[in-house]
């Protein structure tokens, strides 16, 4: 596969400017802080093909569906994350023509995404019509210290001329989602007010009312010197901005600092949202731009200390795996149970930048061993207040008692995926929400949450389930009818051994609760429901092939024709493109893991030979459609000492986005599936498990890498692992002791000690 961009341990870096890269660009380098991000667009205008994207966590539009809407129990809308307010121009005039990389004669380009910094930096030379060459550098963030700042310093240099230039920067809220389904403008304007260097935009959506103010101030230099300048302003709908003209000399840095405060009503109420917006603009251009960037590069040196993976040998992985990294900690850092992880977080448009499964499955992990505890019990939480929602979902489906059906996608609670067998079968989600808090617990030792919120959540669901099963008098067990597994090439079956198998857990899970909560919560268990979860728990069908350990993904899978996914011609691949749907749904073929999930989460219920016979029927059938697929696969390959698959099926995950494997990058990056080439990593080949039974660590690792490094948190306590080809050192930077498995031995490794062992 070839790259898309130089490889660079810690940046991004591209050489040469290709528009027909620049869609794929924009998402590679886009930057973000949590609370709103920005694709890669250019400051100056840009005439080529473009998606303008800049997106404010949690500020969505309920977008009318196209079809479904009229049956019952259908959603209405699909959540859109909304294309906000472009806060990053700058535009630049020699002599009546703007500059443009589509129209000028471009000798020299450069730009690169500094991941250890979180900085964004681009160096070109153009040459105008009239001969004129300039030379910009522009660099920008979007702060990690403070959550409603971006800054930009962008200069200008003549090079073989002296003469005026046009400076406008400005803010356009004439922004619309390139998903919208009708075509509709989401917003409306609140107000707007332009004066010398600065301008503010407010906004709200329709419908959700969310409101938005953007405001600016900017600063104009000759390389050192502070200058006053005397702009014009000018306003339309939607639209301020400030322009001047001054004198450059040929060979002077000009340097124009543009300072943005992007706030909500995520975080503010309405009435105070503006003044907030003013204040937050003015004390970061009073800071300045250095010390904002100085604020900024060591939040991300704090998140780095703990998040980073080093990885010596390979310059791609290492590359890749930062990337992945990068971009997590971008879209969430925490600090809001508001905000959650889409699974294009602030790259993109599709997926309606909305909550999925994917958080707990894939993302929770990342968090709970990357950073501090309260991270991870932010997502928690932010379920915890939709529990609500999940109830109401499920009553109007027809469950009741509290039986909680958590949605397949949202943003507020409520469910809005828009196809039926996604929306109303793919439920195994519920069993992720549960899972998710029994990860939490056993990572952080923290079993006062259960009290506090995990309980009614675990019950919710529990009630979901034994309402969702069926019992079968020909099978004399449960049964699940009508479901989507994860594997979503598979609609409407029954029994799929994954929801069943998650869907027992979580009702034995929730009778383990209740029984640990002594508190008189109202979400306890009354006997009558222990007793009929207990009954449930002994007597659900799993589907199994006769005289093997594979467990079938559902009813009659062994009617299909038995094909591998080398068996497809590679013209027709992925298949999702070439094939019909109804043919792809009568196929073996396997999207994502699906058994194969069920033995990820559940490794600990299973013997390695079943482990390894269930991956050795499954992974030739699995066509990883999905992003999030792979790394499941990449965990027990490892496990299985299939490590040549680990590497291959790591290299294809951790690089999905930044080779562009599946030529969609353009539309924005797979954010919720880097969480697991991260968790391919440390779990895959750094085979770190936390289960019930505590830590333990069976590390591997690939031949062409030289050694490899991270840190993890268990009990609150950092450690850190580095492996080479000989020797495992695993150091306890806490401030406890902690005790855990090391290939399978009990140790115990004391606050500030190191301890050594050779590598199996
Ligand atoms: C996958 C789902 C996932 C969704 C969002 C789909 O392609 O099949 O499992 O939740 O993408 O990432």
């Amino acid at each position: 596969m070839r790259n898309l961009f130089e490889i660079d341990p810690w940046k991004i870096i591209e050489t040469k400017f290709d528009a027909n890269k620049q869609k794929q660009a924009e998402s590679i380098f886009s930057i973000g802080n949590g609370s709103f991000g920005q694709r890669a667009n250019f400051e100056e205008k840009y005439s080529g093909d473009t998606l303008q994207g800049s997106y404010i966590g949690g500020v969505y539009y309920p977008d009318k569906t196209r079809v479904g809407w009229w049956k019952n129990g259908y959603p209405e809308y699909f959540a859109k994350v909304l294309n906000s307010t472009n806060w990053i121009g700058i535009n630049i005039e020699i002599d009546g023509e703007q500059l443009d990389l589509n129209v000028q004669q471009i000798k020299y380009f450069h730009r690169e995404l500094d991941m250890q910094k979180g900085l964004l930096k681009r160096t070109f030379r153009v040459v105008f019509g009239s001969g004129k060459e300039l030379e910009v550098e522009s660099i920008r963030f979007c702060s990690m210290a403070r959550e409603e700042i971006a800054a930009i310093s962008y200069t200008v240099t003549p090079l073989n001329f002296s003469g005026n230039v046009k400076f406008t920067p400005y803010l356009d809220g004439n922004v619309s989602n390139h998903d919208a389904n009708y075509d509709e403008f989401f917003w409306l304007e609140d107000s707007r007010k332009v004066d010398i260097q600065k301008g503010i935009l407010c906004a709200r959506t329709k419908k959700t009312n969310f409101c938005i103010a953007t405001a600016m101030r900017f600063s104009f230099w000759r390389e050192q010197e502070l200058l006053t300048i005397h702009p014009n302003v000018a306003q339309r709908d939607f639209y301020v901005e400030n322009n001047f003209e001054h004198y450059l000399e040929k060979g002077v840095r000009f340097t124009l600092k543009k300072y943005v405060a992007v706030t909500s009503t995520i975080n503010h109420s309405e009435f105070e949202l503006a003044a907030k917006a003013i204040k937050r603009v003015r004390d970061a251009y009073t800071s300045g731009f250095d010390t904002l960037r100085t604020e900024h590069e060591n939040a991300w040196a704090e998140i780095w200390k703990s998040a980073d993976i080093l990885i010596e040998g390979d310059e791609a992985s290492q590359q890749g795996i930062r990337f992945n990294i990068f971009h997590l900690y971008q879209t969430y850092t925490g600090k809001n149970a508001k905000l959650n992880i889409g699974p294009k977080g602030f790259t993109g448009e599709k997926y309606g930048g909305a909550t999925y499964w994917d958080t707990e499955a894939y993302c929770l992990p990342f968090y709970l061993k990357t950073a501090d505890p309260q991270v991870a019990k932010q997502l928690l939480i932010y379920r915890y207040h939709h529990l609500d929602r999940a109830i109401e979902n499920a009553e109007k489906l027809g469950f009741k008692n509290g039986a909680a059906l958590y949605p397949m996608v949202t943003m507020n609670g409520e469910e809005c995926h828009n196809e039926w067998e996604i929306t109303f079968e793919e439920i195994h989600r519920n069993g992720a929400i549960a899972f998710a808090v029994y990860n939490y617990v056993r990572h952080t030792g923290d079993t006062a949450y259960l009290s506090e919120y995990g309980l009614p959540v675990v019950a919710g669901i529990a009630r979901f389930w034994a309402q969702r099963f069926n019992w079968s008098e020909a099978k004399k067990a449960y049964v699940m009818l009508g479901v989507t597994g994860p594997n979503e090439y598979e609609n409407n079956v029954n029994n799929n051994w994954y929801t069943n198998y998650i869907a027992r857990w979580c009702i034995q899970y929730c009778l383990e609760v209740n029984a640990q909560v002594s508190a008189a919560l109202p979400e306890k268990l009354s006997a009558k429901e222990i007793k009929d979860f207990q009954h449930i728990v002994e007597n659900v069908y799993f589907p199994v092939l006769t005289d093997t350990n594979i467990f079938l993904q559902q009813d009659g899978f062994m009617d299909k024709e038995q094909l591998t996914a080398n068996d497809i011609p590679v013209a027709e691949r992925p298949i999702n493109q070439h094939w019909s749907w109804d043919r792809i749904l009568r196929s073996i073929f396997i999207k994502q893991a699906d058994v194969l999930q069920g033995l990820y989460l559940f490794e600990d219920h299973f013997s390695e030979d079943i482990i390894r016979e269930n991956f050795d029927f499954y992974e030739p059938k699995t066509v990883h459609e999905s992003s999030l697929s792979p790394c499941v696969h990449v965990i027990l390959a490892a496990k299985i000492g299939r490590m040549d698959k680990a590497l291959e099926l790591y290299l294809r995950t951790s690089r999905l986005d930044l080779d562009d494997y599946n030529h969609e990058a353009d539309e924005g990056l797979h954010i919720t599936s880097m969480a697991g080439t991260w968790m391919s990593v440390v779990e895959g080949l750094g085979g770190v498990r936390v289960t019930e039974n505590g830590l333990s660590i069976n590390p591997s690792i690939p031949k062409p890498w030289k050694a490899y490094s991270f840190q993890i948190r268990y009990k609150n306590q950092p450690l850190a692992l580095s492996i080479t080809q000989h020797k495992v050192t695993l150091e306890n930077l806490g401030s406890a002791p902690v005790s855990c498995k090391l290939f399978g031995q009990e140790i115990s490794v004391k606050e500030g000690e190191k301890q050594e062992a050779a590598l199996k």
